[in-house]
């Protein structure tokens, strides 16, 4: 065709760097730490109620409400209302969507006007830039900025820290919306109370909605505590709460999600999700619905899969972090999330000239080098920034600890392997 074939709101996000990690690990033959995804069954629970929605009801296989099937969507905000402190209507207030992705972008697409601007926070979960764009929002960026540590001293990700002149500069009367994740990816920072209650005083000043992406909130560590921001006097009416079933039942295939809110911002919500997707597979839903059912009656105790799912993600972060170090990496800390990142500048300083393009960032030639040579793969921490800042964040790496024992031992393995060598 002569015609220009693709649209011009596709124009610079066309490339993804997921695709070509993702090849990478199956081409090396490396254990796979980068994406983030559980490489262990979902719980008993969860697997049964799926098994029972594909077998049970007939009319499962049917469509169900647009907005999401009626039990989920009643447990959601029974479930959320009380964390919220809100009382939640399933049919105004909740929103089920495809994955945690599919909401943020319903989110994007019924809020973010041509030239709106959108904060976001870096390092970042690298789609909240191209649905910026993709809606014709203009994305602002502010860093978190690390604190340097005494050396020897393990590294935490509390030391990264938000510049609370530096955010409140980047408002204006075109600022949209704020995207804030929280425990984030990749850093795993759990934002204080102290840290959302500035986030919250400059949206409240500004007239900014919150899109508040909280698909780790069940992983935790060391006793932090999650605060979802819509909890924050004044911040119910301007929020959007995000969450992921994939992440909080270990199935991430299900991509089911959800968005909660006031009626004010569903609406809008609504109207992309009725005339795009239209809804999400009735049986997965069904899947989620039971299982949060079950997760209501156990939450909080130790029969809970949220924290038996804790305590064992709390004990391979762990794991992983003491196996990173024996090989000269240096971690930092998460509070949250799956994801360890991992100080690379010593290996910077030593093999500065690692193969790859000029102007490749060091993380990424870092990566194809570990994967070839050491058989571990993981994700360069500046494809999670703007481009304008990547060179000055490309000595940091993801892995991913939400993996089964045989993978952790399959990567001590390999670090075995690169201490001997290290060896004198
Ligand atoms: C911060 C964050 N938000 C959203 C998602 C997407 O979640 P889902 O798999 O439910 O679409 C992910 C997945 O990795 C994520 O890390």
């Amino acid at each position: 065709m002569a015609k220009r074939l693709q649209a011009r709101r596709l124009d610079g996000i066309d490339h993804n760097p997921w695709v070509e990690f993702i090849r990478q690990a199956s081409d090396d033959d490396a254990v796979n730490l980068g994406q983030g995804f559980p490489d262990f069954p979902p719980p008993a629970f969860a697997v049964e109620a799926f098994q029972h929605a594909v077998s049970g009801d007939f009319m499962l296989n049917q469509y169900t409400k647009a907005f999401g099937y009626p039990p989920l969507t009643k447990v959601l905000a029974s479930f959320f209302g009380k964390l919220l402190g809100q009382e939640l209507e399933p049919l105004k207030n909740v929103l089920v969507t495809v994955g945690a992705y599919g909401a943020l972008f319903t989110a994007f697409q019924a809020l973010v006007d041509e030239g709106d601007e959108v904060i976001i926070i870096e390092p970042f979960f690298d789609c909240y830039e191209p649905m910026t764009l993709m809606a014709g929002g203009r994305p602002v960026f502010v860093s978190l900025k690390p604190t340097p540590t005494q050396d020897g001293e393990l590294d935490s990700c509390t030391n990264w820290q938000l510049d609370p002149t530096e955010l409140a500069s980047k408002f204006t009367s075109r600022t949209k919306a704020l995207v804030l994740n929280t425990p984030s990816n990749p850093l795993g920072k759990v934002f204080s109370r102290a840290e959302l209650e500035l986030v919250a005083s400059l949206c409240q000043q500004h007239d900014v909605v919150c899109i508040s992406d909280e698909v780790y909130q069940w992983l935790v560590y060391d006793g932090y505590q999650h605060i979802s921001i819509a909890s924050l006097p004044g911040m119910w009416d301007r929020t959007l709460t995000i969450g992921s079933a994939g992440k909080a039942f270990s199935a991430t295939g299900w991509k089911v999600g959800w968005v909660l809110g006031p009626d004010s911002l569903m609406q809008h919500l609504r109207t992309v999700h009725q005339n795009s997707v239209f809804h999400c597979p009735t049986q997965a839903q069904a899947a989620v619905a039971w299982s949060f059912e079950r997760e209501q009656l156990h939450f909080g105790q130790p029969s809970s899969y949220f924290v038996q799912f804790l305590q064992a993600t709390q004990r391979s972060r762990d794991h992983m972090i003491r196996s990173l170090q024996s090989v000269g990496l240096r971690p930092i800390v998460p509070q949250g999330s799956y994801f360890v990142i991992t100080d690379i500048s010593d290996f910077k300083s030593k093999m500065p000239d690692l193969p790859g393009a000029v102007d490749e960032p060091y993380d990424r030639r870092f990566i194809k080098w570990m994967s070839k040579n050491k058989g571990l793969v993981a994700i360069p921490v500046s494809i999670f920034y703007s481009e304008p800042h990547r060179r000055l964040f490309d000595h940091y790496i993801r892995f991913c600890f939400v993996k089964d024992e045989s993978t952790l031992q399959a990567m001590d393995e390999k670090l075995q392997k690169w201490r001997d060598e290290l060896r004198p």
